[in-house]
């Protein structure tokens, strides 16, 4: 049996704007996680794709061809060029809460494509990983920038920027950021959709608050990298003011980010695509408790900390 494995991700700058070629700063969450068995089937079975969490269980062959598993399982299985169909048993978990922006959908693309290529013993680089994961995105999400399959296939900070090499972020001093759900879905297609056409009627207000978002996003990457905390809460805090006034926010994602913030944490933010799904906050490692703490009393339905360290020289 071959297992691989692939984490959740949260952004922590630039949603949204990385849509229209801003930037954007994301990192892998590893406290929760999407898991891809595979073990070989019966003779001429084909692929049976088992996803309980998912509540799916169909063989390749009957699978429309925009069901997101047959098609992440089809495009891996182009890349690998077999010279026939193999008889296998395909078994997905998750632990990642789906449609709350923790980038579920690219975690098990990625935990799936990971998994055939090492079954195959013709392993992937990262960024094969998150071409394959990219083409089903489409099908989640219509638009998508890329940073979600980015961040998760390559399993660490990055510096994201649509149709660009993707860079390291190089966090200089560990940040512990508080995760808080609303409990409440996150259409990412839908929301990038009513943004779409709310731009269009007022091109240049929505590009200008773009703008703003890009050099927040070039602040805080310069000020992760050189370890200052306290910008880098103001900065969520101000990236936060603009999602809200471009309308992806809501009463429970701000109620959140209000109480995070009398709680003492650095900074907060709604993280993903808005509307419900979750947001985070830039804590000490010694005040996080007590933020996830204010997060529950304020209505969040479950709270992850988690610490995002500087990379192993
Ligand atoms: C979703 O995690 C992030 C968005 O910016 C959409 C995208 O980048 O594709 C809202």
């Amino acid at each position: 049996m071959t297992t691989a494995t692939a984490p959740g991700k949260i952004i922590l700058f630039g949603e949204h704007s990385v849509v229209y070629g801003r930037p954007a700063l994301a990192v892998p969450v590893n406290q929760v996680k999407a898991v891809c068995q595979i073990e070989a089937g019966r003779l001429g079975q084909g692929i049976e794709i088992i996803a309980q969490d998912l509540d799916q269980q169909f063989n390749l062959r009957n699978a429309p061809i925009d069901d997101p598993l047959a098609a992440v399982v089809r495009q891996t299985l182009a890349t690998l060029a077999l010279s026939a169909t193999p008889d296998l048993v395909i078994k997905v978990t998750s632990t990642i809460p789906i449609a709350r922006g923790l980038g579920s959908g690219a975690a098990i693309s990625t935990a799936i494509v990971k998994a055939l290529g090492e079954y195959f013993r013709q392993p992937f680089t990262p960024q094969v990983i998150s071409e394959i994961a990219f083409e089903v995105e489409k099908i989640h999400h219509g638009t998508p920038s890329g940073i979600d399959n980015s961040v998760v296939a390559f399993g660490q900070p990055i510096f994201f920027q649509k149709g660009q090499t993707i860079t390291q972020l190089k966090v200089h001093t560990p940040l512990t950021f508080v995760i808080g759900d609303t409990g409440i879905k996150s259409p990412t297609r839908q929301v990038v959709a009513d943004l779409r056409a709310r731009r269009a009627r007022d091109v240049d207000l929505y590009e200008g608050y773009f703008d703003e978002m890009a050099a927040i996003v070039i602040q805080a990457r310069d000020a992760i990298e050189g370890g200052r905390l306290r910008a880098i809460g103001k900065y969520m805090t101000e990236n936060h003011a603009i999602l809200d006034k471009i309308g992806v926010s809501s009463p429970e994602l701000n109620q959140l980010v209000e109480a995070a913030l009398q709680a003492k944490a650095l900074g907060a933010k709604l993280s993903g695509a808005g509307w419900g799904g979750n947001m985070i906050a830039l804590a000490s490692a010694e005040e996080a408790q007590t933020v996830a703490q204010a997060l529950n009393i304020a209505g969040a339905i479950h709270t992850i900390v988690t610490e995002v360290k500087p990379p192993v020289s």
